[in-house]
């Protein structure tokens, strides 16, 4: 007789999850088993192209020899040390991703994920500025700890907390004369994303973020890109502020940072870094050595396989053979882009994954996403356009 343990783990994970997890996600109608390049493999013998990477995750797609040599590697050498002792795998990590960014990026923290980056880079603008007030932009995501959920858009309805921890207002999007209004020697942050990922991938205009530069330069105001879905190549630089010229105060990082292994950063200046001493700020895990390992590995993987240029190549591939079917439109940058359909964009994923075609949905109805791998193929492409043409046209 098979023990009652035994029994379970031959059910379905869904159903084993369902019991002992709270039941916080919606979960896609599949189980995969391995991944591999661009595909997962599911639990039912289904292969599915993978167009939406985890969350943007997967920069690299799956099983990345360069990541995966670079993770065994340093798991057999090293696998946990924090950060009361220095080690050669972060500083390298560090001076990697200081080189790939902005001009003036040159000091980092390490941490864990995108919400405590955001965290951090909030924090850091409030002792910077002894200020209290940060200002966000309509529609936003920047996460769900305090004071990342306090600066998301909408987020009253989960926000839990009895108090925000500072003021927060939303200069609404590409409102130019809003933003030279509302910005003023009262506020400590502006956060932005460059390119609205949950959003829908909406595109925020160079102008609006160059009033965004210059108003907060004048005012003394920490200007902060959330660069947690838009950075590490997905736009087709490393940060999306290189595509616009901007160079913000702070940016912050996670996702795709170490292709798959947990990580974030928050970028800064050395003159904002100068601020900031020992005991100010603190995380166990950041910067830990498999993480730090991920993160060059990374790094290394974009800059050797030209993998900028191939999202530049693979996003013009998508604009023009995409507009098919229930797409009406393409917004966003590089991998990052909302197609606008005719439809609700559930729907047309519905349809998509029935095609063994995996996207994501927006909390725009009408915006399917596309965070495809950045090692996505032009042969992906075509299978993508050609499944939006089979759609049967709207029916409104
Ligand atoms: C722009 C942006 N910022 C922050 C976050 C939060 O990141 P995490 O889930 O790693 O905390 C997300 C997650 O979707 C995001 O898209």
């Amino acid at each position: 007789m098979p023990t009652m343990i035994e029994q379970s783990k031959r059910a379905d994970p869904r159903v084993r999850e369902a019991n002992v997890t709270i039941p916080v996600y919606g979960q896609l109608p599949f189980v995969p088993e391995r991944a591999s390049g661009c595909d997962i493999f599911t639990t039912d013998g289904r292969r599915i192209l993978d167009l939406y990477g985890g969350h943007a995750v997967a920069a690299l797609g799956y099983g990345h020899p360069h990541l995966v040599q670079a993770i065994q590697e340093q798991s057999e050498k090293l696998l946990f040390q924090s950060n009361a002792v220095a080690l050669d795998v972060r500083a390298l990590a560090a001076e990697k991703l200081t080189h790939v960014a902005p001009s003036g990026m040159d000091r980092v923290f390490f941490v864990n994920s995108g919400a405590e980056a955001n965290e951090n880079a909030l924090r850091m603008a409030c002792m910077a500025t002894g200020r209290n007030k940060v200002l966000a932009i309509t529609h936003s995501f920047h996460g769900r700890t305090a004071a990342a959920a306090a600066v998301t858009w909408n987020s009253d309805g989960w926000y839990g907390f009895p108090t925000k921890p500072f003021t927060v207002d939303f200069i609404p999007r590409d409102d130019i004369p809003a933003a030279e209004t509302m910005i003023d020697t009262d506020i400590a942050a502006v956060i932005f994303e460059p390119v609205q990922g949950v959003a829908g991938a909406y595109d925020l205009s160079t102008d609006f973020l160059e009033t965004l530069r210059e108003a907060t330069r004048k005012h003394g105001v920490v200007l902060i890109a959330d660069e947690v879905q838009s950075g590490i190549g997905r736009c087709g630089q490393f940060f999306a502020v290189q595509a616009h010229g901007i160079n913000p105060d702070i940016i912050t990082s996670a996702k795709a940072l170490g292709g798959g292994i947990p990580c974030g950063a928050v970028l800064c200046s050395h003159q904002i870094a100068a601020r900031f001493g020992p005991g100010d700020l603190g995380s166990t895990f950041g910067g830990g050595p498999i993480a730090a390992a991920a993160i060059t590995a990374t790094i290394e993987a974009i800059e050797n396989e030209n993998l900028l240029v191939n999202v530049r190549e693979r996003e013009a591939q998508i604009r023009e053979q995409c507009v098919i079917g229930p797409v009406n439109r393409v917004q966003g940058l590089g991998l990052l882009l909302g197609l606008v359909c005719d439809r609700p964009a559930l729907d047309v994923r519905n349809v998509l994954l029935e095609h063994d075609i995996l996207t994501g949905t927006s909390s725009d109805p009408n915006v399917l996403r596309v965070l495809a791998p950045l090692v996505l193929e032009a042969r992906h492409i075509d299978r993508l356009a050609d499944a939006l043409q089979a759609m049967a046209p709207s029916t409104d």
